[in-house]
Order: C-alpha cells, then sequence, then structure tokens
C-alpha cells in the first residue's frame, strides 16, 4: 500500500474506533491496538507533513460532542487530552525536554484512572455543575443530576470558595462492575465490555436512580480554575481539594528522571491492588507558573503526557478445554485455565472461538500459554509456550458428536466473522434448551421476571423443564419448587423460598397474555427477533395462520427476505414445534395477534424507520409501537431504504451511517409534531 493510502486509511479506522470509544461506550479493539494505529500516523504525518490535515485523528481530541437533547454546556477551560509515551526513551526525552526550558523544575507522578473525564462547578462551596468532556474543546454534555448520585462527589466543600472547577475521572471500581454485569445477565440484558463502558454508560442514563444503584466513583485529579484562592504547585491543589472533601489522585513528586521512572514502576507493580482499572500513569509539571510558561497545544497540554503500560501478560496453563453448546446449537470450544490475576479480575477461561483458532495456534490440553484481555477485558490466549509443552500431548480437535446429548455436530460453511461454526443437530438438546429458555424469558421476548440461567439451569437439571412449555405447567409444582428451593439465594428461610417462587409463578403467570410478537421472538426461530415478530403479528391474525403460512406468503410480505421466510416455514414444520404451540395453547398462553397494527391508510404508511440511542421521554419499544399503530415500519438497521432515522441521545453509528446515506434525521419532538 503506498503513504497516502495508507494515511487514508488509518484516519478511517481510527474515526471509526474513536466513534466506538467516545460515543457508543462499545470499543472493538484494545487502546494497546488503537495507539499503536495512532502512532504509525503519527509517524507517517511527521515524515509527510504535506498530508497533515486539520480533520486529521491525529490533531483533535477524539470524541464528538453528542447528537442529542441534552444541554450543552461550553468549557470554561478546555479538557485537553495527553500525549502518550510507551517506553522508558520517550518519557526520558519529554522530561530533558521540559528541563531544558525549564528552571530546576519538579514533577508528579499520578495514577492514570480508565474511566471517563468530567468537569465539577461550585459556586460559593455548592455544587452548581458537571459536564461530561464532548468535544474537548467546545462543549460538553451536562449531566449534573447524575453526578449528583456519586458519593465521593461532595455537594458542599468544606470552605464557601466563591467559585472553583474540578477535573476528575468517573471511574466503576472492579469489584461493582463484575455486580453490575452479574445482574445484567441475570436480566437477560446486554453485557458492559469493560468498567470503563459500564461508567460512561451509567452516566448517561436518564434515571438518577439507576446513577445511585451502580455505585460511580470519582477521583479528582486537577484544578480547573479558582476564584478566591492562589496556588503554586498542583500538590497544592489537591492537597488543598482533599480538605475541601474530595477525593484526589494520590501523587509522588520527584525531580529527576530516576525518580519519576521509579514512581512509574511502582504504580505498575501495584496495579492489581487498586480496586479500579488503571491504564497508565501520568507525570505532570507540579509548578503552576512553569505550567503557564509551557502552554498547550490545540489538543494536549505541554507540561503533562500519559506513559501508557503494555497489556499485561501471564503464563498460565490449559487445565482443559470444554466445549460449550448455544441457543443456535454452536459447539464453542473453551480453554479452562489455571486461575490467574489479570488486569483486575481473576482469569479462569478463554474462549477458542472455534477450530481454526486452536489450529492456527497449536493449543493443546496441558499447554503454557500467554493471556492477555482483548478491548480490556474478554481473555484471549495470544500464543503458546512451546518449551513448556508437556510431552505427549496431542492436537485438539472439536468432538463430532455433541457433548451434551451425543447427536452428530457437522461442521458448518465459514462465516466472515465467526470462522467455521461445528453445530449440534438436535434442536432438542438439553444444552440448547437452557439459552433458548433464558432467550424465551427475557425482556425482548416474553419478560419473564426470574427466570434467569441460574433459575433454569436448576429447572433443567431437576427434570422440571424438558421443553419450553413446561414453564407454564410449573404452577402445579409449586410445592415441589419450593421443597427444591428453585428460587432465592441458598440457604434462604423457606417463607422467604415461598415469596420468591410465588413471584417467579406470577411473572410467568402475567406473561401468558403477551401479545405474540413477544412469543414468536421467545421461540428463537433462526434470523426472526423482535422486529419480524412484529411483523408477523401485524400480518397474520394468531399463530397458527403462521405456523400454516407458506413460503410464498412470507416472502411476500414487506421486509421478510428469503432467509427468514424460509426459517419460519422450516420451524413450523417441525413436529416438535406443533406439539410446543399447542401445549403452550393448552396452558392459556395467547396465540392471538392482539395490537395489529395492518391500518395501511397511517400517516406513516410507506416509511421505514430506524430507531438509535436514547429518546428523552419514550422508550424505543414505545415508539416503535407508535410508528407501527400509524402504519410505519420499524426496522434495526440503516439503509437506502431508510425514510427516517429517529435519533435520541447518544446516537452512535447508525447516525452517521444515515448521515453519510442523506436520510431524515428526526427527534422525538419531530415525531411527535408529525402525528398532530
Ligand atoms: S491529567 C489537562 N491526570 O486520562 C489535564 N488525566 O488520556 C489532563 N486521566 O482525559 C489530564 N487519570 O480523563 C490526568 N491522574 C490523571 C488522570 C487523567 C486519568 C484521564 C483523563 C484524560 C485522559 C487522557
Amino acid at each position: 500500500m503506498k503513504v497516502p493510502e495508507r494515511i487514508s486509511e488509518l484516519r478511517k479506522q481510527l474515526e471509526y474506533h474513536n466513534r466506538k470509544y467516545y460515543d457508543e461506550d462499545s470499543p472493538e479493539i484494545s487502546d494497546y491496538e488503537y495507539d499503536n494505529m495512532l502512532r504509525e500516523l503519527e509517524m507517517l504525518e511527521s515524515e509527510h507533513p504535506q498530508w497533515i490535515v486539520p480533520e486529521s485523528p491525529t490533531q483533535h481530541v477524539g470524541g464528538t460532542v453528542k447528537h442529542g437533547f441534552g444541554s450543552k454546556i461550553s468549557h470554561d477551560v478546555p479538557m485537553l487530552s495527553l500525549e502518550d509515551k510507551f517506553t522508558r526513551e520517550e518519557l526520558i526525552d519529554f522530561v530533558y525536554k521540559i528541563k531544558r526550558e525549564l528552571d530546576e523544575p519538579r514533577f508528579v507522578v499520578e495514577p492514570k484512572i480508565d474511566g471517563l473525564s468530567v468537569a465539577l462547578r461550585y459556586q460559593g462551596g455548592q455544587f452548581a455543575l458537571g459536564i461530561t468532556r464532548g468535544d474537548g474543546i467546545n462543549f460538553g454534555e451536562d449531566v449534573t443530576s447524575n453526578l449528583r448520585m456519586i458519593k465521593s462527589i461532595p455537594l458542599k466543600l468544606a470552605e464557601e470558595i466563591p467559585y472553583l472547577e474540578v477535573r476528575g475521572e468517573v471511574y466503576m471500581d472492579n469489584e461493582v462492575f463484575e455486580a453490575v454485569n452479574a445482574r445484567q445477565e441475570e436480566e437477560g440484558r446486554k453485557l458492559f465490555a469493560n468498567p470503563r463502558n459500564c461508567a460512561a454508560g451509567t452516566l448517561r442514563q436518564l434515571n438518577p436512580q439507576v446513577v445511585a444503584e451502580r455505585k460511580l466513583s470519582i477521583i479528582i485529579f486537577n484544578l480547573q480554575a479558582v476564584q478566591g484562592k492562589e496556588f503554586e504547585s498542583h500538590a497544592q491543589t489537591l492537597d488543598y481539594l482533599s480538605e475541601q472533601g474530595f477525593k484526589v489522585s494520590k501523587y509522588a513528586v520527584c525531580k529527576t528522571e530516576e525518580e519519576i521512572w521509579n514512581a512509574i514502576c511502582a504504580i505498575d507493580d501495584n496495579r492489581g491492588s487498586f480496586s479500579y482499572a488503571l491504564d497508565g500513569a501520568v507525570v505532570k509539571v507540579d509548578s503552576l507558573a512553569h505550567r503557564l510558561k509551557l502552554g498547550t497545544t490545540s489538543k494536549v497540554p505541554r507540561w503533562a503526557i500519559a506513559y501508557k503500560y503494555p497489556p499485561e501478560e501471564k503464563q498460565t496453563q490449559v487445565l482443559d478445554i470444554e466445549i460449550n453448546v448455544g441457543r443456535t446449537g454452536r459447539l464453542t470450544p473453551l480453554a479452562i485455565l489455571n486461575p490467574v490475576r489479570l488486569a483486575g479480575t481473576t482469569v479462569s477461561r478463554a474462549s477458542l472461538h472455534n477450530q481454526d483458532q486452536i489450529d492456527r495456534l497449536d493449543i493443546r490440553i496441558g499447554d503454557t500459554v500467554i493471556i492477555r484481555k482483548a478491548a480490556e477485558i474478554i481473555p484471549q490466549i495470544m500464543s503458546v509456550v512451546k518449551e513448556k509443552r508437556p510431552v505427549g500431548t496431542t492436537p485438539f480437535q472439536i468432538p463430532d458428536r455433541c457433548p451434551v446429548c451425543g447427536s452428530s455436530a457437522v461442521r458448518e460453511t465459514v462465516d466472515e466473522n465467526e470462522g467455521a461454526a461445528i453445530r449440534c443437530t438436535n434442536s432438542n438438546c438439553p444444552a440448547q434448551l437452557a439459552r433458548l429458555i433464558v432467550h424465551f424469558a427475557s425482556r425482548q421476548a416474553m419478560d419473564i421476571e426470574g427466570l434467569g440461567p441460574a433459575v433454569v439451569e436448576t429447572l433443567l437439571s431437576k427434570g422440571y423443564l424438558k421443553d419450553l412449555s413446561d414453564i407454564y405447567y410449573l404452577q402445579s409444582r409449586r410445592d415441589d419448587l419450593i421443597r427444591d428451593a428453585i428460587t432465592g439465594r441458598p440457604n434462604a428461610k423457606k417463607s422467604d423460598t415461598s415469596k420468591s417462587t410465588d413471584k417467579l409463578l406470577a411473572a410467568i403467570e402475567g406473561s401468558k397474555d403477551n401479545d405474540i410478537d413477544r412469543l414468536i421472538n421467545g421461540l428463537g426461530i433462526s434470523n426472526v427477533g423482535k422486529f419480524t415478530g412484529n411483523l408477523l403479528k401485524n400480518s397474520f391474525p394468531d399463530m397458527f395462520s403462521i405456523a400454516n403460512a407458506s413460503f410464498e406468503e412470507l416472502i411476500g410480505l414487506d421486509g421478510f427476505g428469503e432467509i427468514s421466510s424460509k426459517a419460519v416455514e422450516d420451524y413450523f414444520a417441525q413436529p416438535q414445534t406443533k406439539y410446543i404451540l399447542e401445549r403452550l395453547q393448552k396452558a392459556g398462553v395467547n396465540m392471538q395477534s392482539k395490537n395489529v397494527n395492518r391500518s395501511i391508510s397511517g400517516i406513516f404508511r410507506g416509511a421505514t424507520f430506524v430507531l438509535t440511542g436514547t429518546l428523552p421521554s419514550m422508550t424505543r419499544d414505545e415508539a416503535a409501537e407508535l410508528i407501527e399503530k400509524h402504519g410505519g415500519r420499524v426496522s434495526g438497521s440503516v439503509s437506502k431504504k431508510t425514510t427516517y432515522l429517529l435519533a435520541g441521545e447518544e446516537a452512535g453509528s447508525k447516525l452517521t451511517k444515515a448521515q453519510g446515506l442523506g436520510i431524515k434525521i428526526i427527534s422525538e419532538d419531530d415525531l411527535v409534531r408529525m402525528l398532530q
């Protein structure tokens, strides 16, 4: 690839990952991989300065101000980023450069917390406003009501100082993060990739109560502006801020490059003892007068740098390779590892993805492997330490029989993203059933609170469930369920177990009245989700007409492709499906299309909407219902056929794509106005 092409490729990639990281809280690559790309671009641009353009990711801070409805607040003091350094040599260069310009500078070394930056403004000692970084230069977003829920943010300072603005890092403790994700899993919701994303997602919640429950913390690392007080050094400001009630950054004051390096290494060595994620150390010039003299670029201060630690790597042994069977029957190999602490958590398993990955790395049971976390959270095996391979090991092969039910497992065509999938051919396989039931009960489908993975696992192992329809026959086994303590905490009092059992049974009973789009989604037909379920509900009077619909009828529906039509036809042709539907109906589960929208006369007739982001007053489901009620169609992805993109706060890649395609972007207000 020629240099200009490579530059353009890197810019495109970096902009994409910037959006994923800053706007969507959903990074796909690790900071390390991102940094490597940025460095390559910086290097190419420094060798070919004629190609530098102001829009290049090297020239501005990553995030863009969110498209949205929250109030934009002007930054009084820019919230700059930091220049990254990766080696001792680069760090020493920085120190030398400062020493050449200043007389006897002192430095401060602090841990670099991996969270998100906010600025807090205090008027007369009272917390008045809290803002996110936004674009770092011009605007951020008002998140005051959520920040008020963070215990480590004092609402009133010890002193009634006229005005103060501080900057700090909002983060989530590793332990809290693991508990939040466990709950997400229990409730069938999407898991957060890492504590940073979870903290970012939490801070943007519309409901401050959720913020309170999720227990965020903040550490203050800079005094941005102050009236009524004077300081000479950064260390002094941190001490003062601590006296005012803030939790401030730990710091070490250093003079020589040796002291700085030792302080950086000491933080790295103790990384595991911090309760939150660190991604480096920050080295800052201490004297505020010195800082003024050095100034800033448009992107970073000249008086500070971030020293980024390489991703932590550990060696451990593969004790076993287990085969997991997913809802769709896919067999996924999982390495069981000798547990090791890695980047804040204990790692004891790592997905091996597929046979191709096992072959490429030649991973065998008994091997010592090097592990690292991808995108800061997902344990990944990087390589095998071949010298440590015990004698007598053999290459690992995913079996051609399902480990759970013993049926044959077949290799399917290679998927671009997932490699070759090997699937169990038995749709009644108990492993598939566990995941299917969890999906059936999830919020997106039948929404049965309390029927999460743990309860389902127990119900299956004790023989209460043999297929989906058994859920609706649990009522008659109430006493057995209580005796076997299926619900609630282990060792709970019998009265509590009765209560939680009744709660679950009531949730099951309540779900019987659901509209059939939820039921269709819950059945787990491949390629049929929420939107397709809705389409089917709106096109047929009941489940039995759907079951009897021909391929031709299905494909004739607007929005139904060949794959989903075939999947629906195949699914309903199975005798097992007929049996399950009959039992569900007998148990009283609704089989009629209820809130049908066949009103093609509606104002949105012929229009396709895509929804993205958080809307100010309605949920996305409510908005979809409103659109469909008026004859519109709701689709999951943006394409040339999209008529409107209904965008709320935190709109991400769909918004960018829609803008690129010139699709009309509307707000919730616009939608409501169109209906008046
Ligand atoms: S100083 C002008 N100190 O790292 C002040 N930043 O990669 C510049 N961060 O946006 C920042 N811990 O959100 C500073 N002790 C610390 C920090 C810290 C975490 C974050 C901060 C900044 C990012 C830059």
